[in-house]
């Protein structure tokens, strides 16, 4: 019986659980929110659609009773305050700080033994703030938000190429902001094709761009923060963990001298797996990316920095 997890029934939060839902990722999905009711009727509004798609798994909603998550392999933390457009996530801080920190400390006296997936925004602030209040070996905690970033990269590459986002390869790495994320061009292909190759590097320089304030531009489109691309790559994580998939996915990941970093929690290249960041694997980046990721860890512990005690 595998046993997944969703704190926060918000629009992350219940996108998540229904790509989970639906895709049969777990045997057992719980959705938890502290608002009363939310949950449960977002829970039952998935479970209608069990009959039409023919799904298995099943989904419970309920109001912040941690008992019902008792025993979860994966628990993903969605809980905090979304941005408003023209807010950075940074300043989410002191808010979301409190609530993660008392979310992790229910999830794990319930699931002591969860691999932790994070979403909360500012998302690789949040992750090293759940490493540093539970001191779990560091590959039980994973930060969402390269994934995202990733799958945002690789749908503007694919419109730019006029191709088939499946078929389009490309991380990103870095600080999940708008000016710290590292959308690594050089990397990017088309079925095995350097983009370089097909696009001119105006173009490339633009879908880089269009990469990087990926989540504003749906912040404003929308008035608050997107939810399906989020809400997916989180169940893309927790399918790679459950199903030990060994699927190589940018992640937010506690460094300790990889890229040259340490302390911090950043979007890095990771194999995923059953006991969650199973490896982190280190591209060989040239100077330029060099500079751009000490540059992006730089800004990251200055968020990390504002953390209150
Ligand atoms: C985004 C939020 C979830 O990038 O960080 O859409």
């Amino acid at each position: 019986m595998s046993k997944v997890t969703v704190v926060g029934a918000g629009n992350v939060g219940a996108t998540c659980a229904n790509v989970l839902v639906t895709n049969q990722v777990a045997d057992e999905v719980v959705l938890l929110d502290i608002k009363e009711g939310v949950a449960e009727g977002k829970a039952m509004d998935i479970m209608q659609t069990a009959n039409i798609l023919n799904l298995n798994t099943r989904l419970t909603g309920v109001t912040n009773d941690y008992s019902k998550t008792d025993g979860s392999d994966v628990v993903v933390i969605t809980s905090g305050i979304p941005r408003k457009p023209g807010m950075t996530r940074e300043e989410l801080i002191g808010v979301n700080a409190g609530i993660v920190k008392s979310v992790v400390e229910s999830v794990l006296a319930h699931s002591p033994n969860a691999i932790i997936v994070c979403v909360s925004n500012p998302m690789d602030t949040m992750t090293y703030l759940i490493h540093k209040h539970t001191n779990l070996p560091k590959n039980r905690i994973i930060g969402m938000g390269g994934a995202l970033d990733s799958a945002r990269f690789k749908y503007f590459l694919s419109q730019a190429l006029g191709a088939n986002a499946t078929e389009v390869e490309g991380i990103v790495i870095g600080g999940h902001g708008d000016t710290t994320m590292i959308p690594l061009k050089r990397f990017a292909a088309y079925r095995g094709l350097p983009v370089s190759t097909l696009l001119s590097a105006e173009c490339l320089d633009k879908v880089a761009a269009d990469t990087m304030v990926g989540g504003a531009t749906l912040t404003k489109l929308l008035g608050t923060s997107a939810w399906y691309a989020p809400g997916a790559a989180a169940a893309q994580v927790v399918a790679s963990v459950l199903h030990d998939q060994k699927r190589l996915i940018s992640c937010s990941a506690l460094l300790d001298g990889e890229y040259g970093e340490k302390d911090l929690c950043i979007g890095v290249p990771c194999i995923l797996g059953k006991n969650g960041i199973e490896k982190i694997v280190e591209f060989d980046l040239n100077a330029e990316e060099k500079e751009l990721f000490a540059k992006s860890a730089a800004a990251v512990h200055k968020t990390n920095s504002a953390l209150p005690c």
